[in-house]
């Protein structure tokens, strides 16, 4: 079964994301609109006992990092049994269980996600000021987050050694004066502050000119950094690191908009719908939901189902390959290949 998670590339795809919910407590401009998105039935979204059996279907074949996602992963009501149940698979070969959250309500069940087996946290925040923070959330809540944030250094202080990184996408006129406090908190806290380029959702009002590129917030933060240097990343990271020499902490860049990094791109998504999808960019989507439905609660899962989910992973797989802009001229950026604002 070695080809699970091979593509024609012989990469393996040993970093699998899920979103476990379409909700969000809050609004980002960037992201949705004030009256939020359109949810899915309750029917069609996947069980816990569906999302435990596909992570151990994945990390049998090889998934060794799992991220859970949203929407907004910790609104989803057993979102720490969830993960308790997931953490468990460390005994199967899963070496990093990572959420992605607002941090909004991370305080309070932090404690509980270290002790299933935490291991990163990437922090969406896109300012440190609360006026700030209210108008592009379209919410209240900067004191939560920085409760959390101050919850992750207490944690990692006590050795609970939490990959941390905060996400803060830079929207030209609205944040960008932020950038520079953003890189100073990277003097004394020892966090990866990553930027990630504005781009374009359906339905979020996504503008060229509102967009702040990799190269630019460079120069910018030079101006008052200027011994920045390019710092080691990982292997298939989606961003460039950097760091100030002598800071705790480090500067990251997603530019996704600017320099696509298809090419290191290890991700497999499965959506909270039960589609599994390996591009962010791609339509293609492949239903996986029906599969798991013909396993019967809490048994192993049979060779048919087995199959299917390979086949699965292998058509998503296609769909990436015809997808990748890689095969473009080096250096085209990803733009060209979304759809005009
Ligand atoms: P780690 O590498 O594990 O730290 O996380 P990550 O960067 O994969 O995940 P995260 O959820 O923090 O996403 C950060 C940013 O990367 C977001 O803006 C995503 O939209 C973007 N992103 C994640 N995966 C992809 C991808 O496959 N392609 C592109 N273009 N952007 C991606
Ligand atoms: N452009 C760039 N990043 C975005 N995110 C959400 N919407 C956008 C967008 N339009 C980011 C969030 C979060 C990460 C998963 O994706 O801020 O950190
Ligand atoms: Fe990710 Fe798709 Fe870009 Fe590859 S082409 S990096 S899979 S967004």
């Amino acid at each position: 079964f070695s080809d699970f998670l091979t593509d024609n590339f012989n990469r393996q795809h040993d970093y699998l994301r899920i979103s476990v919910t379409e909700r969000c407590n809050l609004r980002c401009l960037y992201c949705m609109p004030e009256e939020g998105v359109p949810l899915s039935p309750q029917r069609e979204l996947l069980t816990t006992p569906e999302i435990v059996l596909l992570s151990s279907v994945f990390v049998s074949q090889g998934v060794t990092k799992i991220r859970l996602t949203g929407g907004e992963p910790t609104v989803r009501r057993d979102i720490v049994p969830l993960m308790q149940q997931i953490g468990a698979l460390r005994a199967h070969g899963l070496k990093e269980l990572c959420l992605t959250t607002n941090g909004l309500s991370l305080h309070r069940k932090l404690d509980a996600m270290v002790e299933a087996g935490l291991t990163g946290v990437n922090l969406s925040l896109d300012t440190l000021d609360p006026w700030q923070y209210q108008l592009m959330t379209r919410r209240a809540g900067f004191s939560a987050v920085q409760k959390s944030i101050d919850k992750i250094f207490e944690l990692n202080r006590a050795g609970a050694g939490i990959k941390f990184k905060i996400n803060c996408v830079v929207m030209r006129g609205i944040n960008d004066r932020e950038i520079l406090p953003f890189v100073e908190m990277t003097r004394e806290k020892d966090v990866e502050v990553r930027f990630i380029e504005y781009m374009p959702f359906d339905g979020n009002k996504w503008s060229k000119g509102k967009m702040y590129g990799y190269q630019e917030m460079l120069e910018l933060i030079r101006t008052k950094y200027p011994d920045l240097e390019r710092a080691k990343g990982h292997k298939n990271d989606t961003s460039k690191t950097y760091q100030v020499p002598g800071f705790a902490g480090k500067v990251g860049f997603v530019t996704s908009m600017t320099h696509n990094f298809c090419g290191t791109c290890n991700r497999l998504r499965i959506t909270s719908d039960g589609n599994l999808k390996v591009c962010l960019f791609g339509n293609a989507e492949v239903s996986v939901r029906d599969i798991l439905r013909k396993v019967n609660q809490g048994e192993p899962i049979d060779e048919e189902a087995f199959e299917a989910l390979r086949d699965a992973a292998l058509a998503a797989e296609a769909a990436r390959a015809s997808n990748r802009p890689q095969l473009l001229p080096e250096g085209e950026s990803l733009s060209s290949h979304l759809p005009p604002p």
